[in-house]
């Protein structure tokens, strides 16, 4: 009983270096050559289109708008953490768009009103919430400008998108109804 026990037990313990031992070595490369992974073409993923980030980057710009303006200081935070994430995945998948620098644009021209605007979220100042917000917004339409796209004006939202999001803080459980 206990010898078969220890016999299991070792040969358990060997397998995987069994199977390590079986695994085909890789051939010897020639000295010249790269690996072959190198030169082979990545897999194509999906990148959505510009236009496609922007209208959730609307999205979030319209909820930041309106969870400032309830108070709910963690959601407006959220919600600009959404808009620097997507900005951030813009940066890196259409780091270039029509011959244009998107990625260097987008530090140079958004960076520090998001940055100002983290700042009033974090102090709870509605007043300088409201006024970064509006900075932030004259920065969405300078780089539409300075990309020949100044017919695209975002502003100051007046109605909410969705009528199922409530924007009103909640520490406490309150009813929904
Ligand atoms: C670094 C440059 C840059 C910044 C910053 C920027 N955008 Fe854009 N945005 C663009 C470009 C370029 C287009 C045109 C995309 C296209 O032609 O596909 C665009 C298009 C749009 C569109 C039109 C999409 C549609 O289908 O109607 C919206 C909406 C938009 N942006 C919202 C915003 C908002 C809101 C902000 C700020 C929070 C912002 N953008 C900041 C470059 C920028």
């Amino acid at each position: 009983m206990l010898r078969s026990l220890i016999a299991a037990v070792t040969l358990g313990a060997l397998a995987p270096l069994v199977a390590l031992a079986q695994t085909p070595a890789a051939p010897p490369m020639p000295a010249d050559s790269k690996p072959a992974d190198t030169k082979a073409a990545p897999p194509r993923a999906y990148i959505p289109g510009l236009e496609q980030f922007m209208n959730v980057i609307l999205t979030e710009h319209n909820k930041l708008w309106f969870a400032g303006r309830a108070g709910n200081w963690p959601l407006a935070a959220y919600e600009l953490g959404e808009i620097k994430e997507v900005m951030s995945d813009v940066q890196e998948l259409v780091p270039v768009f029509k011959s244009l620098p998107l990625a260097d644009m987008m530090d140079a021209v958004i960076v520090k009103e998001i940055a100002d605007l983290e700042k009033a979220i974090d102090a709870k100042d509605a007043r300088q919430f409201a006024a970064g917000f509006d900075r932030l917004t004259a920065a969405c339409n300078a780089c539409h400008q300075g990309t020949e796209n100044g017919f695209i004006v975002i502003k100051r939202p007046t109605r909410s998108l969705f009528t199922n999001q409530d924007y009103r803080p909640h520490d406490r459980p309150r009813r929904t109804r």
